[in-house]
């Protein structure tokens, strides 16, 4: 090949643009913005494109730097599509986040301006790199016809997900590798994942599903290097090019004690034991019924153990608009439980909650970027999937890495969880010589995680690679 970086004086970063296509759910806002921080530290010009609403929603929650303060970093919003925002339905039998239906459905009309934005950039740019989220595949599907310009898939779930969601697809054949196979045994079918609306989503996205010149993993290969490698050996997506690059989350966080900006929860997990918390989120998506608000706070309070627990409703489709419910606790549980628990109404700083020494156990609902924080702060897990990829996560958390109890099973997802399986998970991952294991291997698995993200690491090697493909 010939030294393009001699021929003419420009360095090779500087004639490269890459545009990032992310879909509008907080999970995946927040894991292209960064992703984007990753590939600007590099010198590339980074476009991150959205409807304004979503771009000021992505920048509200970024935690730990400010992307407008980074002069090679541009967000780029195109005019809005006005779509339905409902709230969401907390009495809704599925947990599947239907509210957000339409704000995704509205990402449709983005095909062209998208287009329009990165054919412009690739008469400026020697080449011009498109990084989608895989529910955008049917945004970028024109890219492909301009000659300078190339597209890669960001998978926000891990490869043992995508590899059962494919398998599932395929009508689940034999699988020649009996480790796999070990392994699919456990996971349970998609009915109850999804929602038929967002069928038709996804129908849509898969017809574009050949447009990807490798695929970006938030994922490393010290989590499942054996599913990385399945992906890539029989070209799972169509693709054997992947770059496991993941998790990137701070390993130290700037806020100081008593720092002002400090959120009061991590005063109060100060005044703690090591490992003595069990911290409650079920993310962004999703909302407890008032029924199920009340079995879980009797299930935490009866369980002896102490608690920070966020109690939030799901996003909407547009964060800032309309009223968010509240809520209702039991008559007087607050007051008998202040001394163990504490309850967030608001945004917490889940990532530095989970790397406070006194967390020691995450009931989640399982989203790939809660899963992924947990991991890599050493904290096992009490699983309570919703929807989606979440109960194949579940399962990877509890049966693969065997970091997690099962709290919500799936099976009986229909059901509200009684109070006496929240009080029983919460005892078995806090208080028991089980729960203990699984801290103890979470803890070393944390450990492998976080060295693969520094210099000389898995990750950080297979970011390097991909930052020297994409400007090759
Ligand atoms: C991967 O996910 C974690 C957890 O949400 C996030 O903090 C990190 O920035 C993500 N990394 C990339 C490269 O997107
Ligand atoms: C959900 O059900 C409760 C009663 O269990 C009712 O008070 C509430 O209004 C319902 N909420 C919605 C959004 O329908
Ligand atoms: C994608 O490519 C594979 C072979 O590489 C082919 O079997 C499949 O039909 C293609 N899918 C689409 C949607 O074009």
């Amino acid at each position: 090949m010939a030294n393009h970086s001699h021929e003419n004086g420009n360095r090779k970063e500087s004639q490269i643009a890459v545009v990032m296509v992310p879909l509008p759910a907080q999970g995946h806002l927040n894991q292209l913005l960064h992703l984007s921080r990753l590939v600007s530290a590099a010198s590339i010009p980074v476009h991150y494109v959205g409807y304004a609403t979503h771009i000021r929603q992505a920048k509200l929650r970024v935690h730990g730097w400010n992307p407008s303060a980074i002069a090679n970093f541009h967000f780029q919003e195109f005019p809005p599509t006005p779509f339905h925002n409902p709230p969401p339905d907390p009495n809704q039998s599925s947990k599947f986040p239907s509210q957000l239906l339409p704000s995704l459905s509205a990402t449709l009309h983005l095909r062209d301006p998208v287009y329009k934005f990165v054919a412009q950039l690739s008469s400026n740019f020697r080449r011009v790199v498109v990084i989608y989220d895989s529910l955008m595949s049917y945004v970028v599907q024109d890219i492909a016809s301009l000659q300078n310009a190339e597209s890669y898939c960001f998978r926000c779930i891990p490869a043992f997900t995508l590899y059962s969601f494919r398998w599932e697809a395929a009508g689940r054949p034999d699988d020649a590798s009996a480790e796999a196979a070990a392994f699919l045994k456990e996971i349970p079918g998609l009915d109850g994942c999804f929602s038929p609306e967002f069928d038709d989503f996804a129908r849509l996205q898969s017809g574009s599903r050949n447009i990807s010149s490798g695929d970006i993993y938030n994922s490393s290969r010290a989590i499942e290097g054996f599913f990385l490698d399945l992906m890539s050996e029989r070209k799972i997506t169509g693709t054997e090019k992947l770059w496991a690059v993941g998790p990137f989350n701070p390993v130290v966080f700037p806020e100081k004690k008593g720092s002002r900006s400090r959120h009061e929860c991590l005063d109060w997990l100060d005044r703690q034991s090591p490992d003595s918390v069990i911290f409650v989120s079920f993310g962004t998506t999703s909302s407890l019924c008032n029924e199920q608000v009340e079995k879980l706070a009797l299930g935490l309070e009866r369980s002896q153990q102490k608690f920070v627990w966020v109690l939030r409703d799901a996003d909407k489709g547009d964060i800032f608009t309309g009223e968010v419910r509240k809520s209702e606790l039991p008559e007087g549980w607050e007051k008998r439980v202040k001394e163990r628990g504490i309850i967030v109404r608001d945004w917490a700083p889940q990532l530095e909650i989970l790397g406070h020494p006194s967390t020691g156990g995450f009931m989640s609902h399982c989203g790939w970027n809660s899963c992924i924080e947990s991991i890599s702060m050493g904290v096992p897990m009490a699983t309570w999937p919703m929807h989606s990829d979440q109960p194949i996560n579940a399962v990877f958390v509890t049966k693969v890495l065997r970091t997690g109890v099962e709290v919500k099973e799936w099976a009986r997802r229909d059901e509200v969880v009684p109070s006496s399986t929240v009080e029983n998970g919460v005892r078995r991952l806090m208080g028991s010589e089980e729960g203990d294991e699984m801290r103890k291997r979470a803890q070393e698995l944390g450990a492998r995680v976080r060295s693969c993200v520094l210099e000389g690491g898995s990750s950080s090697k297979e970011m390097d690679a991909f930052i020297t493909h994409i400007i090759r």
